[in-house]
């Protein structure tokens, strides 16, 4: 009977599937940890380089200086510890491995089989109690082996196992619960390579101590292994230490090597009996006693091997001599082939063992934070739509309130331009008015002035000048009093309407602010500004003594005192001497230049009647005569008597007071010309001021209505880059809440199928 351990490279693949399924299956299955340690740290480096990015996105969003916070405080702390966990497990999963413990009594064999699995004689082993602490072989990147004692750092470089062996029994202070590590170059041992750590322990039966052993050397183990001696059966230490570790440990994988089979060759006829009873015994251990394993899975945990035999044969091979040469029992390859068949079971459930406890609880931990960031993100992404939300509703807000104030500005423009409209109108017209009335009343303010007068020129001058000042102020004064009560009422009317027409253009902190912006209750008081002296500047009186029955007068009486003057004089006066005119008066309109009327046909045919008169002198004596002789001469010397004393009446009462009487009448006839030609000016001169007013209010307030309007678009401008802060926070917010969830779904890899393992004949 030959027994091959068929690795499957006799089958030809030809897919590429096929062959990376095979290339799994051949593998070492401890690969599965190595793999899935690689994962997981890739998984916890993934996931702290996220978290990093994830704190400085929350501590961005929790201290925006343009925005109100979308992130608290507390999330930045939360992300802040998640970021010092994952950071730490990624520190404790680096240093993760698988780890085997070996039970036995003394000399059944334990260094032995580990130096079998390790294919080399590491550990010392021989008759009697050999090992006499905790070995924990280890690998090492360097090409050197050595050991470390007592949790110290210092190095003892060893070359052979008896080096070990010396090194171990020289030093005094090991004893039964300490650890020695042996740092085995991973060069020299494919085991090592895949962070496998096996540790050897003294015989169980040289110990009281084995609780205090359980707690420092196997509470992190993942697989325990009973040396058994085949010789012998199982005994009642072994048994109890197993029964304290499973009430310490859940469900603890344990494997019975049940060693020196070899020994059965010597009796084979015996052989299936005792490997039966063996079997029975350790099953109902495993199943029965300890509950580890089903029954039908038990077979896989109980295997007869020599690890004497395997070991030589192993190093016999590495040293180039043939595997099974050398005085080897009969049933050699079968016991080597159950001693691989242990292995591989032995890896299979050792690393998906060590996968399970070690990584899971991490993975799931992943998961957790993975999925508190999730939420944290969304809780972000849901602060920042709210804000959002309400900056867009804030916009479009301020976008419509800016569209009314457009609209209702241009209408409350055309109204208050009505308004100014109508009431200047109503202004020049109640000016005009009230003025014509005034002139009409000149004679009595004239009157009323009272001052020295006399003829002479120097006198007259200064009495003009006051009398002007009078009449300017008299004036100015009279207009106020009949206009101003109205005007002013009119005007604040006018005010009040289009403050409130505009008042609800401005946010409500500035409205109180517009009532004292407005001059409101400032007394507005019209200037007539009529400038008597300029106007009346041309004014010449004519205080002269003349008598009401004089030739002159006479002629005066009949054609008026202008063409009195050309009868005397004798010629026509054709062009019209130009008026004085008021420096304001620019705008006026031109006086109306006189024109050839009936009275000025009338003034020649006389002028030529009177030339005619004069002439004949002679005429007038012949007349005279006539009438001598018609009435006589009584009569005749009454009237020249009467005449005369009418002469010296008039004469003697042609006193300064007459004078100034005439000088007043005159003036009023001067002055009453002259400002009805300046009504309709004075009257559109007043309504420009009370334009000029309103219009100046209306500024104002369009001025605080623009204030408004920029505030406003400011406002839009700032909403705007807010929305565009937001938009960005949002998707990063997404972006990380996105990629979170891929990390978890990244689940550790499943084991790798179970190698096929038959036995072919
Ligand atoms: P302690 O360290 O003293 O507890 O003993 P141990 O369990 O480590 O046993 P060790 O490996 O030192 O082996 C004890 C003796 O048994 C050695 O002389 C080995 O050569 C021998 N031995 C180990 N395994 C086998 C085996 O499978 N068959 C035979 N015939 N001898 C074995
Ligand atoms: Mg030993």
């Amino acid at each position: 009977m030959s027994l091959v351990f068929p690795r499957l490279s006799t089958k030809t693949f030809h897919s590429k599937k096929e062959k990376r399924i095979m290339a799994e299956v051949n593998a070492s299955p401890l690969k599965h940890f190595v793999t899935a340690k690689k994962k997981i740290n890739g998984i916890f480096e993934q996931l702290g380089a996220y978290i990093k990015e994830s704190a400085s996105f929350l501590e961005d969003a929790y201290k925006s200086e343009e925005l109100d916070p979308v992130a608290t405080e507390e999330q930045v702390q939360e992300v802040e510890g998640y970021l010092a966990k994952v950071t730490g497990i990624g520190e404790v999963l680096a240093r993760r491995h698988m780890k085997v413990v070996f039970f036995g009594r003394t000399s059944n064999g334990k260094s032995s089989v580990i130096n079998a699995m390790l294919c080399d004689k590491v550990l010392p082993s021989g008759i009697g109690h050999t090992t006499n602490c905790f070995l924990r072989v280890e690998g090492t990147d360097g090409n050197e082996a050595f050991i470390l004692t007592g949790g110290s750092e210092e190095r003892k470089n060893i070359k052979t196992v008896n080096q070990l062996a010396h090194a171990l029994h020289q030093d005094e202070d090991l004893d039964a619960g300490s650890l020695v590590c042996v740092m085995w170059p991973k060069a020299k041992c494919a085991l090592l390579r895949d962070d496998l750590v096996l540790v050897d322990s003294p015989g169980i039966d040289v110990t009281t101590e084995l609780d205090s052993w359980i707690d420092k050397f196997c509470l992190d183990a993942d697989v325990f292994v009973l040396v058994a001696n085949s010789e012998s059966t199982l005994m009642q230490t072994e048994k109890s230490f197993f029964h304290k570790v499973n009430e310490r440990l859940s469900s603890p994988n344990i494997f019975i090597l049940n060693n020196r089979w070899d020994a059965s060759a010597s009796e084979p006829e015996y052989m299936e009996e005792v490997r039966r009873q063996h079997m029975d015994r350790c099953t109902n251990f495993l199943v029965d006693e300890l509950g580890v394993v089903d029954r039908a899975q038990a077979s896989d945990r109980i295997f007869f091997v020599s690890a004497k035999e395997v070991l030589q044969a192993r190093v016999q091979k590495a040293q180039g001599m043939p595997e099974a040469g050398g005085a080897l029992a009969e049933g050699f390859q079968a016991r080597m082939f159950e001693f691989q068949n242990f292995e591989r079971r032995f890896e299979e459930c050792i690393s998906q063992s060590a996968v399970k406890t070690k990584f899971e609880q991490h993975t799931v931990r992943a998961k957790q934070i993975s999925e508190a960031l999730r939420h944290i993100m969304d809780s972000v992404y849901i602060a920042a739509q709210e804000q959002r939300v309400y900056c867009l509703e804030t916009k479009e807000d301020r976008q419509d309130r800016l569209e009314f104030i457009d609209k209702q500005l241009d209408l409350l423009t055309m109204d208050c331009k009505s308004k100014i409209k109508k009431i200047t109108e109503e202004v020049e017209r109640q000016v005009s008015n009230a003025m014509a009335d005034e002139i009409r009343k000149l004679h009595v303010l004239v009157d009323d002035f009272h001052m020295d007068f006399h003829p002479s020129p120097v006198v007259l001058k200064v009495y003009k000048n006051e009398l002007h000042r009078h009449i300017e102020e008299g004036l100015g004064k009279n207009m106020s009093e009949r206009c101003s009560t109205s005007i002013s009422s009119a005007l604040q009317t006018t005010q009040n309407d289009m403050i409130e027409g505009l008042k609800p253009l401005l946010p409500s902190a500035m409205r109180e602010q517009v009532d004292k912006l407005v001059p409101r209750n400032q007394c507005f008081s019209l200037s007539y500004d009529l400038a008597c002296d300029k106007l009346c500047s041309d004014f010449q009186e004519d205080i002269s003594f003349h008598f009401s029955l004089g030739w002159t007068m006479l002629v005066n009486r009949f054609l008026g005192p202008k063409n009195t003057r050309r009868v005397l004089m004798g010629y026509n006066e054709q062009v019209p001497r130009p008026m004085a005119l008021t420096p304001v008066s620019t705008s006026m309109p031109p006086f109306p230049q006189s024109a050839m009327t009936q009275e000025e046909l009338m003034v020649s045919m006389v002028t030529g009647l009177a030339s005619l008169t004069s002439r004949t002198s002679m005429g007038v004596l012949v007349v005279g005569g006539v009438i001598w002789k018609a009435v006589g001469w009584r009569l005749i010397a009454l009237s020249l008597g009467l005449y005369g004393l009418l002469y010296i009446y008039e004469r003697l009462t042609w006193t300064t007071k007459a004078k100034e009487r005439a000088f007043k009448r005159q003036f009023v006839d001067y002055a009453s010309e002259k400002l009805q030609l300046i009504v309709s000016y004075t009257g559109s001169n007043c309504s420009h001021q009370v334009q000029q007013e309103l219009a100046g209010v209306f500024a104002q307030l369009c001025q605080q209505v623009d204030i408004t309007r920029q505030n406003l678009e400011d406002g839009i401008t700032d909403m705007n880059s807010k929305i565009e802060l937001l938009d960005s926070l949002q998707s990063k917010a997404k972006l990380l809440r996105t990629t979170f969830p891929r990390i978890h779904l990244n689940q550790i890899p499943e084991p790798p199928p179970l190698a096929p393992f038959d036995v072919e004949e």
